[in-house]
C-alpha cells in the first residue's frame, strides 16, 4: 500500500465525485458532508464509472449512474445485497492535500 497525493481539497465539490489515478488503481473520490470517501471507479455490476454517481440518503449512499444500484459510501457494500461490494480505499486530508492509500 502506498500513499498518493491526488489533489487539493477544493478539487472535489461538495456532494460530487471525481476520478483519480493512484498508481494502477482508478479511484472515485467523493466529498460528502465535508468528508472524503473513496472507492474503485468501476461498478461491480457492469463497470460504470462510480465517480458519476449521485449521492443520496443524506450523502451516505452512492447510486451507480447506469442502473442505479446503491452502495454504502463508507463500506462500498450494496445496500440491498451484501454479497456485492465495491472496494473502498482510505482517504484523508493533510492541510489542503487529499491523500489516498492504494
Ligand atoms: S453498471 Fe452499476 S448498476 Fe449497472
Amino acid at each position: 500500500m502506498k500513499e498518493y497525493v491526488i489533489g487539493k481539497v477544493g478539487d472535489i465539490p461538495e456532494g460530487k465525485g471525481r476520478a483519480f489515478q493512484a498508481g494502477r488503481a482508478t479511484v472515485a473520490v467523493f466529498k460528502s458532508n465535508g468528508k472524503f470517501y473513496a472507492m474503485a471507479n468501476r461498478c461491480v455490476h457492469k463497470g460504470a464509472s462510480m465517480c458519476d454517481g449521485d449521492l443520496t440518503n443524506g450523502g451516505t449512499v452512492v447510486r451507480c449512474p447506469w442502473h442505479n444500484w446503491a452502495f454504502d459510501l463508507t463500506t462500498g457494500v450494496h445496500c440491498y445485497d451484501d454479497s456485492e461490494k465495491i472496494r473502498t480505499y482510505e482517504v484523508k486530508t493533510e492541510g489542503d492535500q487529499v491523500i489516498l492509500t492504494a
